[in-house]
């Protein structure tokens, strides 16, 4: 197969008008965060245990097509000793992982951040591959602040995104772009579209010029929401923003876009979905979710390190995952949520 055929394939097997994307990445830091809400400790066994139960649930393919996976967790089994990406695969959700190495200050641009990670890339793409990933995720964060993002923040971050992506391409790795404005501050929903909308032209122009190929890539952005000390905006306002900054600024040649929860609830992250879809209008591409927190809390909150609470954990991770699915074709109710 050629590399082409590779992605094309990879491509056709995660994009779906019903299904979404798992994240499951959580670096050490941050499921160590999440651990720390429910009293387990950060142990490996306690990161297989957790991401053990995530992948085993039954029926979990209805809703998912791909799930990201933590460089750990490619290389960890299940309690009968089956690889976890393996258990993934065999529900027809496709293995990726995260290949980012965090993020850090960017020198000389007070206010923006720079992630790491491009070193020796392409070698570390090729050992996940034989772990049996498929595609991949690298995430570049943007505070807003009065002067944030610079220009100068714009451009080396899209500049990481773009190299990241054409390596993961040149070795048959479908790589999902993650530009993420973040929600933190008080600034309302025009800043936020008006810095999306800046972030996005920069990532599409550097995409350009590194020869990315966008047919065989995903984009995973933030939904265009006020900051989180602002007032909160109704589910149409927030769907009528992003799909404007959306159409503006990504080429139809994608064939997907999977959002990222960013810190809102699970129902919320429901709700505006749902929003965005009824709303699409003549939106060229699937509107879907990459959700980590979104899908994974009340998973999470349900297991609290037992093992006897695993069914219940499973049912809540369906249950978020099912809602999400609904909302993909703008069928979902808040109400739905007390059934
Ligand atoms: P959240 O949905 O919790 O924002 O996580 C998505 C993700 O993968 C961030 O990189």
């Amino acid at each position: 197969m050629s590399t082409e055929e590779e992605l094309q394939r990879t491509i056709d097997d995660i994009v779906d008008p019903t299904r979404g994307i798992l994240a499951a990445d959580e670096s050490l830091p941050t499921i160590g965060k999440r651990f720390a809400q429910i009293g387990v400790e950060n142990t490996e066994e306690n990161r297989r245990a957790y991401r053990a139960l995530l992948l085993t649930t039954p029926g979990l393919g209805d809703y998912l097509s791909g799930v990201i996976l933590f460089e750990e967790t490619l290389g960890q089994k299940d309690d009968a000793g089956k690889p976890l990406p393996q258990d993934a695969a065999g529900q027809g959700i496709v293995p990726g992982v995260k290949v980012d190495k965090g993020k850090g200050p960017l020198s000389g641009s007070p206010g923006d951040l720079i992630t790491c990670g491009l070193d020796g890339l392409a070698d570390r793409l090729s050992g996940y591959k034989e772990q049996g990933a498929r595609f991949a995720k690298w995430r570049e964060v943007y505070p807003i602040g009065p002067h944030n993002p610079t220009p100068l923040g714009r451009k080396a971050n899209a500049e990481m995104l773009a190299r990241y992506a054409a390596v993961c391409q040149e070795l048959g790795v479908v790589p999902i772009v993650e530009p993420e404005v973040l929600m933190d501050g008080d600034h309302d929903i025009e800043r936020c579209a008006e810095v999306t909308g800046h972030v996005l032209h920069a990532v599409f122009h550097a995409l350009h010029q590194h020869h990315v190929t966008l047919e065989h890539m995903i984009l995973k952005p933030n939904m265009v929401l006020p900051g989180k000390d602002c007032r909160r905006a109704p589910p149409e306002e927030v769907a009528e923003a992003t799909l404007r900054v959306l159409k503006r600024s990504v080429p139809a040649a994608v064939p997907s876009i999977n959002f990222l929860s960013g810190g809102q609830s699970p129902e919320e992250a429901t709700e505006n979905l749902n929003a965005i879809n009824q709303a699409r209008g003549n939106a060229p591409w699937q509107l879907s979710i990459s959700y980590g927190r979104a899908l994974q809390q009340p998973a999470l909150h349900a297991w609290r390190g037992k093992p006897e609470n695993v069914p219940a954990a499973q049912q809540a991770l369906l249950k978020r995952a099912r809602l999400n699915s609904l909302a993909r074709e703008g069928r979902y109710d808040p109400a739905m949520e007390k059934e």
